[in-house]
């Protein structure tokens, strides 16, 4: 683990706090009109972890008690509180992946909130403007915490939403674990030249192929979140008939049948699924990428059959992202490319020792004290067209901060206009994803697969 001193970490604090004012806490903008909610404590900390069949996997990070971080219920509209408190041996921040909220509590060290050291705590004050499967993950040294367990997931509720016989959650993600159950070398620097490096053990829930119960014949909403550092899933059901209803935490404007999609890195998927009728049917969730297709998890119908029909469930509650205005809209070009420059950065959050990857051709792995200036400068309630090209024989699930997007056309394949923050970029593929800045702030703009992020494919747009 790299080694960092106090020193450095003050300096840091102050570069920050002095660029940005960002020492006073959130409360101060928020109340004292809002009554303050009760925070959820999340302690980030080492732990063991019964994961492999051999034997229990020291080192494991998590937030919480022991096991799988917490999956946080939250409502839609209300203010929501969590305090971070830092008992792992490094600095470490929360970011919340999808959610439109205030620049300040976006989790970014140097750029949005100083990072949070050993033995420190930080206070996220914040209020969901949508509904629907987000996910909570650090972003400082993203690579070792993420891939040693810190992904958790949040799922914001819409009383409008309709409702299900049952809901399932499920975290898939990898493991980099050796055959002693123990972590291996997180990454290989070919590999992260290329797609990544795969992880050795496949979890849902942080189990090998949980099985869950859910009634015959009922109607359950599964809710996916990818939370792998590397890996893309295609994604399929056996044994029952599925809708996919929402991506990436928004309603699809057109619901269609689950045959397979592939989905990466940072993505979401609900899925509204009928269970089979017989009592004892089971229901498989499998990856059918790659060579080896996997069994993720089983669903087992229980009980005298619920009868339902998948054309019962209504639409979800709609979310207030706002329209981008494509007549007005100004197109920003990003193109996500290798790089020969080798000059990795040096970050208190943790860096590969490489740079393969660059965003306009500039390589900047985040989360460094110096960010380089910003992609592009948008307008405070401008609407903007980012024309994203990706010129690379690999694909990337590239990811927006702070804002959602509306996916307008692609060069590869025919696309419903939904509504995201993470885009799966196919290898020469070309995307035009539509957004109103209507959030001020710097807004960090990467690729998910995280190696590619810490190696270059990271950068930011400003919102003033
Ligand atoms: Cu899940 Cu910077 O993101
Ligand atoms: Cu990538």
């Amino acid at each position: 683990m790299a080694q960092f001193s106090r020193r450095n970490l003050l300096k840091a604090s102050a570069l920050v706090a002095g660029a940005y004012g960002l020492g006073i806490g959130a409360a101060a903008r928020f109340g004292p009109a809002f009554a303050q909610p009760k925070p959820v404590l999340l302690e980030a900390r080492s732990t063991d972890a019964a994961l492999a069949e051999t034997a229990a996997t020291r080192g494991v990070m998590t937030y919480g008690n022991d096991g799988m971080p917490p999956t946080l219920r939250i409502a839609k509209g209300k203010p929501f509180a969590a305090r971070l408190e830092n008992r792992l041996d490094e600095p470490t921040t929360i970011h919340w992946h999808g959610l439109r909220i205030d620049n300040r509590m976006d989790g970014v060290p140097f750029l949005t909130q100083p990072y949070v050291y050993t033995g420190d705590g930080f206070d996220y004050l914040f209020t969901p403007p949508d509904a629907g499967t987000f996910w909570y993950h650090p972003h400082c040294n993203t690579l070792t915490q993420m891939g040693r367990g810190m992904t958790g997931m949040l799922i914001v509720e819409d009383p409008d939403d309709p409702v299900f016989d049952a809901e399932i959650a499920l975290n898939l993600r990898d493991w980099r674990l050796g055959g002693n159950g123990q972590f291996i070398e997180q990454f290989k620097a070919r590999d992260a030249a290329k797609a990544g490096t795969y992880g050795t053990l496949r979890t849902a829930n942080w189990q090998r192929e949980p099985q869950y119960d859910a009634p015959a014949g009922g109607l359950l909403r599964l809710r996916l979140v990818i939370s792998d550092v590397t890996r893309i899933y295609s994604l399929k059901l056996n044994g029952a008939e599925a809708h996919v209803i929402a991506i990436d935490g928004n309603p699809v404007p057109n619901r269609f049948a689950l045959d397979f999609l592939m989905i990466g890195p940072g993505q979401r998927l609900d899925l509204a699924l009928r269970m089979p009728d017989t009592e004892g049917t089971i229901v498989e969730l499998e990856d059918i990428r790659g060579s080896k297709p996997k069994i993720l998890a089983r669903l087992r119908a229980t009980g005298p059959s619920l009868k339902r029909d998948l054309r019962d469930i209504g639409p979800l509650g709609r979310n207030p992202v706002p329209e981008p205005d494509l007549g007005t809209a100004q197109n920003i070009p990003l193109v996500l490319s290798a790089t020969a420059e080798n000059a990795a950065v040096d970050s208190i959050c943790g860096t590969l020792g490489y740079s393969f990857w660059a965003i306009n051709k500039r390589p900047w792995p985040g989360d460094t004290a110096d960010p380089t200036a910003p992609l592009a400068e948008m307008k405070l309630g401008k609407s903007y067209v980012l024309d994203v090209a990706n010129p690379t024989p690999h694909i990337h699930p590239i990811h927006l901060h702070g804002m959602s997007f509306k996916v307008v056309s692609s060069s590869a394949r025919p696309v419903q206009q939904f509504v995201s923050d993470t885009y799966l970029i196919l290898p020469d593929e070309k995307v035009q994803l539509a957004v109103l800045a209507d959030n001020p702030g710097d807004w960090v703009f990467h690729c998910h697969i995280i190696e590619h992020q810490k190696t270059g494919m990271t950068g930011y747009l400003r919102v003033a």
